[in-house]
């Protein structure tokens, strides 16, 4: 349903010119929830203001079922951006109008009745959990409560895709639940396309089915959330998955040389990601078995990516080169994910 095809977008400044995206492609499917995740100035809001022109790239183009959004003429790409709905980090709501002439604000000028409106105010906020808040000011909700207030807005032109620029980031985990939990029932119930872009992996792994990794402006990395995550090509992919496993505090050991990790001469260290949860010890067994190889698991986790446990292993390998050799590429051949974070197979 959206296309990016070859997007670029650079801004002249007094300094020189940024290129904020570069050649990015990503295809969109309808109905699904797409995450854009990356660092902060990787470029996502920018991308993300493209999908709807309030960026214009400089060059590529935008498609939108298979219409090039970009070629519009200015009136087309205003009926346009109703199909899209957008919230933000920082909620944009309207402190001087009630939560319910907030969610009407976009329903102006079209007609209704007063009471028409009401009943459709009063639909969109039981729809987002806040029935009977109408005549709230935003300073009396909390971020929670505004976020909602802002995903009724966004829905009263009954959006076909919401896009979201880190929605959750100003929330407490426990309120980033609540509000990723309305978002994937939105997208169930009124078959609503997200894209969301965030730094927060927990964001990727709780509700996206694809997920880009945007690093300096580029896509480095996309595919399903899981198969991206069970498998991580980047080294910034990486550095997002660690933040919500305990593998930081382990590389962080690999890094400072720590004792623990001493090895002994023809040992190495293994990460393993596998993707199903008994895998795991019938895994070891059978890799000990069949290649005379001893795996001493020194650390292990399994995480939920949607409804998927993903499990990871560190383990010290011994054995024979030739032997740890042909068991890593048993590894890559069942698809878990394999790495040497330390090597001391030839060391005497
Ligand atoms: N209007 C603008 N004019 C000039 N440079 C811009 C403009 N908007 C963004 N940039 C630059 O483009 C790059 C990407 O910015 P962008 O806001 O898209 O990143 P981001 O990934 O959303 O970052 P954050 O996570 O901090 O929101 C940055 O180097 C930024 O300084
Ligand atoms: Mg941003």
């Amino acid at each position: 349903m959206i296309r990016l095809e070859d997007v670029c977008k650079v801004f002249a400044g007094a300094q020189g010119s940024v290129e904020a995206v570069k050649h990015v492609h990503l295809t969109i499917e309808t109905g699904e929830i797409f995450g854009i995740i990356g660092f902060s100035g990787a470029g996502k809001s920018t991308l993300l203001r493209c999908i709807n022109l309030l960026e214009r790239p400089t060059s590529g183009r935008v498609l939108l079922d298979d219409t090039d959004i970009t070629q519009l003429s200015e009136a087309d790409v205003r009926a346009v951006r109703r199909r899209i709905g957008m919230i933000f980090q920082q909620f944009n709501l309207f402190a001087s109008r009630t939560v319910f002439g907030n969610v009407a604000f976009p329903l102006a000028g079209r007609g209704l009745s007063r009471e028409k409106l009401k009943a459709r105010v009063g639909e969109l906020l039981e729809l987002v959990g806040l029935s009977g808040r109408e005549d709230s000011y935003p300073s009396q909700l909390s971020g929670g409560q505004k976020q909602r207030v802002a995903i009724a807005r966004a829905l009263a032109s009954e959006p076909e895709i919401l896009l979201c620029d880190e929605a959750t980031s100003a929330l407490d985990p426990q309120t980033t639940h609540a509000i990723l939990q309305l978002l994937r029932e939105l997208n169930r119930k009124l078959g609503l396309t997200i894209v969301l872009i965030t730094h927060e992996m927990q964001v990727i792994k709780e509700i996206c089915d694809h997920v880009a990794v945007m690093e300096d402006g580029a896509v480095v990395e996309q595919g399903e959330v899981f198969s991206v995550f069970a498998a991580p090509r980047r080294p910034v992919t990486r550095s997002f998955l660690e933040m919500t496993s305990h593998m930081a505090g382990f590389r962080r050991l690999l890094e400072e040389k720590s004792p623990v990790l001493q090895l002994r001469p023809g040992q190495c260290i293994l990460s393993l990601r596998y993707l199903e949860r008994n895998a795991c010890s019938a895994l070891v067994s059978y890799l000990s078995r069949t290649y005379g190889v001893d795996l001493n698991i020194i650390f292990g986790n399994i995480e939920m990516i949607g409804d998927h446990p993903l499990g990871g292993l560190i383990v010290i390998a011994e054995g024979g080169e030739k032997a740890i050799a042909d068991c890593i590429a048993y590894l890559q051949n069942i698809h878990v994910g394999v790495e040497v974070l330390l090597d001391a197979r030839t060391a005497h």
